[in-house]
C-alpha cells in the first residue's frame, strides 16, 4: 500500500534519536562515566548489567546479551514492529515518516480523493432535497447540526443519481469505480450507483478527507448498513468512524470510546458526548488500538452486555495487551442487554451515560474476573488453571509497568509470591524467566585468531565510525580469503562514503541481514582499544588480515606443489605472492 522507508532517513533518525531519553522514559538509568546503567529489563537481575551507550546509540547487557539501537530497544521493549518503531521515534522528533514512491501509490490518490469528496458534497445536497430522509433522522433524534458535523447525507434512490452528478464521459467512470461509489453492470455495458436509497456517512481519514462511505437503508430492509468496498484509501478494519470528528470538537481530548455503530457515534454526539468513534461493525484490531493511543492515553470500549459484545469484549482485550504501555488506561463498558449507546442515551441521557463511562470496569479487573469464571478459580484446580489461562496473555504484555503490575495481582489472586508464579508457569516468557546466565562477560575475542582479528577490526569501525572513514579500504580485502573480511571491506566502503554515519545507523543498514546479528554481537564485546587509538589500530588489521590472507593462500598453493597438481596459473601466482611475501619483510 505504502513504499519503503528511504533509507537516508533511517540513517538521519539514528543520528537524532537520543537513546539515553528513549531508553530512561522507560526504565530508570543511572550515569555511569560515559555510558549509563541500569537492571536489564529483559532479564531479571539484582545487579546492573544492562548498559547504554549515548555515543554509539547502543545498548547492550552483559548479562543476557540483549542488545540493539534506539529502534531496536523500542521495538523489543515495546514491542513494536519495525515501521511502528520508526513512526513513534520520528513522532518525538517531530518529523513525518517519508515513503518512497511505490507503484501502487502516489499522485493517482489525488483524483480518488477528490472524487469521494465530491460524492460527499452531493450526498449532503440530496439529503436537504429529500424530506423523507431529514424525516428519518429527526425520527431518530438528530437535528441539523450534528447531520452536519457529520456530514451525513442521503443517496437517491435512482439507479444513476451519482453516475449523471460526476461520471460524464467515459474517463469520467474511473476515479468513480476505484473509489467503489459505482458498480460495472455485468456483461460489460454500463455502470450503476452503489449507494441508491441510503442515508450516507462519510468515513474520514485523520486529515479530514472523506475515505469512504457508510450507507444505511431508511426503514427495514437488507442489508441494513452498505459499507463502500476496500479500495487503496478506504480498509474497513482500520477505520475508526467519528475520530476525525472528535478531534474537530474537542481541543485536547483525554479519553476516546470505541463503540460498535455510526448510528451510536452520532447520536451519542447530539447529546453532547463528543469524543466517541466507531469500529466499523468489525473486531478490534491492533491497528484500531495504535491509531487511537497516538490520540488519548485512555479508551474505553463500550460493548453489548450479550454474549455477542462479551466475546467482542475479550477478543478487543486480547488486541489490546500488546499494546499497553505505562500511561495508557482501557476500560470496559458493558451495557445492559437489548441496548445500545445510541439507544442508551436516548433513554437515560448524556449524564448518566457519562457515569456508566466512568465506572467502566479497568483492563485488569475485567481480565481477572474473566480469567476467575473461565477457570472456576475456587478450588485449588482452579487457581492452577487460572495461572494456565493467564500465561498466554501475560506474554502478550510488552515488559514494563503494566507487565508487573499483572503479574503482581496475579500471584496474589493465585496465592504465590511473583517469583514463585513465574516458577509455576514453567517459563512464563523468555523475558521474564530467562535462566540466569553466567555473570561473567563473553570472552574478549583472541587476538592472534583470524576471525577475532576480522571481529575486531569490524567492531572498531562500528564503534568509531568517523575515524573508519579516514582508513583506506585496500584492494583485495573485499575478496580477501579471511572469514569476515568482504563484511569488513563492505564496512569500510559505507563508512567513507557517508562519514556521517553513527554506530546506530550502521547497525540499521544490516537489520534485515543475517550479519546483522553477527554485528551487534561484535559490538557488544568489550573493546580496550578507544577513540584515540582506533585508526591506526584499524590499518594495522587490514595490513594484518590481507597477510594472512597471503599467507593461506600460499600454503594452500603450497600443498598443491607437493603433490604436483599445480597449474600454469598458479605456479605464476605462486611467484607473485613470494614476492609480495619478501617484499615486506
Ligand atoms: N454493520 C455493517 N453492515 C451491516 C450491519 C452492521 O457494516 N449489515 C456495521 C455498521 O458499521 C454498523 C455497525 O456494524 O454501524 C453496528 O451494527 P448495528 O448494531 O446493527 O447497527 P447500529 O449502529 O445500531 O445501527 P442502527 O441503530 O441504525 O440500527
Ligand atoms: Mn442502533
Amino acid at each position: 500500500m505504502t513504499g519503503r522507508i528511504p533509507q537516508h532517513f533511517i540513517d538521519d533518525l539514528m543520528q537524532r534519536a537520543d537513546i539515553v531519553e528513549i531508553i530512561g522514559a522507560r526504565i530508570p538509568l543511572k550515569k555511569a562515566g560515559r555510558d549509563y546503567k541500569a537492571c536489564c529489563p529483559f532479564h531479571g537481575e539484582k545487579t546492573p548489567s544492562f548498559t547504554v551507550s549515548p555515543a554509539k546509540g547502543f545498548y547492550h547487557c552483559f548479562g543476557c546479551g540483549a542488545h540493539g539501537t534506539a529502534l531496536g530497544f523500542l521495538m523489543e521493549y515495546d514491542r513494536l514492529d519495525f515501521v511502528t518503531a520508526v513512526e513513534e521515534l520520528a513522532a518525538r522528533l517531530g518529523v513525518e515518516v517519508p515513503r518512497e514512491a511505490s507503484l501502487q501509490q502516489g499522485p493517482e490518490l489525488g483524483p480518488l480523493y477528490a472524487v469521494l469528496g465530491r460524492a460527499a458534497d452531493f450526498f449532503e445536497k440530496s439529503l436537504r432535497q429529500h424530506p423523507v430522509a431529514v424525516d428519518y433522522l429527526r425520527g431518530r433524534g438528530l437535528d441539523g447540526e450534528t447531520a452536519r458535523a457529520f456530514r451525513i447525507g442521503y443517496a437517491p434512490p435512482a439507479w444513476d443519481s451519482l453516475l449523471k452528478e460526476l461520471g460524464d464521459g467515459a474517463e469520467g467512470h474511473q476515479p468513480l469505480l476505484a473509489a467503489g461509489l459505482i458498480i460495472a453492470r455485468e456483461g460489460g455495458s454500463g455502470h450503476y450507483d452503489r449507494f441508491r436509497d441510503r442515508i450516507m456517512f462519510p468515513i474520514r481519514d485523520s486529515r479530514g478527507r472523506v475515505a469512504g462511505f457508510g450507507g444505511r437503508v431508511l426503514g427495514a430492509g437488507e442489508p441494513k448498513y452498505l459499507n463502500s468496498p476496500e479500495t487503496a484509501v478506504f480498509h474497513k478494519g482500520q477505520e475508526l468512524y467519528g475520530l476525525y470528528e472528535a478531534r474537530q470538537a474537542n481541543r485536547q481530548l483525554a479519553r476516546l470510546l470505541v463503540v460498535e455503530g455510526y448510528m451510536d457515534a452520532v447520536s451519542l454526539a447530539q447529546h453532547g458526548i463528543r469524543n466517541v468513534v466507531a469500529t466499523l461493525g468489525t473486531s478490534t484490531t491492533g491497528e484500531h488500538l495504535r491509531r487511537l493511543f497516538r490520540v488519548v492515553p485512555e479508551v474505553a470500549f463500550c460493548f453489548d452486555g450479550d454474549r455477542a459484545g462479551r466475546a467482542a469484549a475479550w477478543r478487543a482485550l486480547q488486541a489490546t495487551l500488546p499494546e499497553l504501555r505505562e500511561g495508557r488506561q482501557v476500560r470496559f463498558l458493558f451495557l445492559p442487554e437489548g441496548e445500545d449507546p445510541d439507544s442508551l442515551v436516548r433513554r437515560e441521557g448524556a449524564e448518566a451515560f457519562g457515569v456508566r463511562i466512568s465506572g467502566a470496569t479497568t483492563l485488569s479487573d475485567y481480565l481477572l474476573d474473566e480469567l476467575r469464571r473461565q477457570a472456576g478459580a475456587d478450588s485449588l484446580d482452579g487457581r492452577a488453571r487460572l495461572a494456565e489461562l493467564a500465561r498466554p496473555l501475560l506474554d502478550l504484555l510488552p515488559a514494563g509497568v503494566y507487565r508487573e503490575l499483572l503479574s503482581d495481582r496475579l500471584a496474589q489472586e493465585v496465592g504465590l509470591p511473583r517469583e514463585r508464579l513465574s516458577i509455576a508457569l514453567g517459563g512464563t516468557s523468555p523475558r521474564e524467566v530467562q535462566p540466569s546466565p553466567p555473570s561473567r562477560p563473553p570472552a574478549p575475542p583472541r587476538r592472534d585468531g583470524r576471525a577475532s582479528l576480522v571481529g575486531q577490526a569490524i567492531a572498531l569501525v562500528l564503534a568509531h565510525p568517523r575515524i573508519a572513514a579516514g582508513v583506506d579500504c585496500p584492494p583485495g580485502l573485499a575478496t580477501a580469503r579471511v572469514k569476515g573480511a568482504a563484511l569488513l571491506a563492505e564496512l569500510l566502503q559505507i563508512v567513507r562514503g557517508q562519514p556521517e554515519l553513527n554506530t546506530g545507523a550502521l547497525l540499521e543498514r544490516f537489520r534485515d541481514r543475517p550479519e546483522g546479528q553477527h554485528l551487534s554481537a561484535l559490538l557488544a564485546m568489550p573493546n580496550p582499544v578507544g577513540e584515540a587509538g582506533a585508526q591506526a589500530e584499524i590499518a594495522g588489521s587490514l595490513g594484518r588480515i590481507l597477510a594472512l590472507d597471503r599467507e593461506e593462500r600460499l600454503a594452500t598453493l603450497v600443498a598443491r606443489a607437493a603433490t604436483g597438481s599445480m597449474t600454469p596459473e598458479e605456479k605464476a601466482e605462486f611467484r607473485q605472492l613470494q614476492r609480495e611475501q619478501s617484499g615486506r619483510n
